[in-house]
């Protein structure tokens, strides 16, 4: 189980669960999160020190909060530069902010049995964005000289599922 969140932390998964439970469809559910954590992504105290810990060999999560109905998760994404997800898509609604230095996603639609990339988003410090599937193909990367962290809330419970990846796609990529 996650340990006591900071009262930063606190403050936006308390924004984040008055943003879900007031409903609608996940467009509108995930558009109200993204808004509710903009307003956090600039806090200094938001993430403790152990948060903000990489992995020398992969990007590191770490799970701030499972909210205990199951309705949505938070977690810190730590990334190394060059580090990257594999191509996957998701579970539920995604939204996700940048913390720390600057995000990239690349995003894919399948073709037959191959995929072809659709576009390239950066996400600087401060912005949030957010994915609905289906259609939500992507992969996310450091693509910078620096360390990035990003704030990701899901639409279900990672806590059961492990992870809110649904497929990862291992196919060829037309560009
Ligand atoms: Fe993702």
């Amino acid at each position: 189980m996650p340990r006591l969140l900071s009262p930063a932390a606190a403050l936006l998964v308390g924004d984040v669960r008055t943003a879900v439970v007031t409903g609608g469809d996940d467009h509108a559910v995930a558009a109200r999160v993204a808004r509710a954590l903009t307003g956090h992504l600039a806090d200094p105290l938001l993430l403790d020190p152990e948060h903000r810990e990489p992995d020398p060999d992969h990007y590191r999560q770490h799970v701030l909060h499972v909210e205990p109905d199951g309705s949505f998760s938070v977690v810190a994404l730590v990334w190394l530069p060059g580090q990257e997800t594999c191509i996957h898509d998701h579970v539920s609604w995604c939204v996700v902010g940048t913390y720390v230095g600057e995000e990239e996603e690349t995003t894919y639609r399948l073709v037959g049995d191959r995929l072809v990339q659709r576009g390239i988003n950066r996400t600087p410090q401060g912005v949030a964005s957010y994915l609905v599937p289906p259609g939500d193909i992507h992969k996310v990367c450091n693509s910078s000289d620096s360390v990035a962290i990003s704030i990701h809330v899901y639409g279900a419970d990672i806590g059961l599922l492990g992870t809110s990846i649904r497929r990862r796609y291992d196919l060829p990529v037309a560009h």
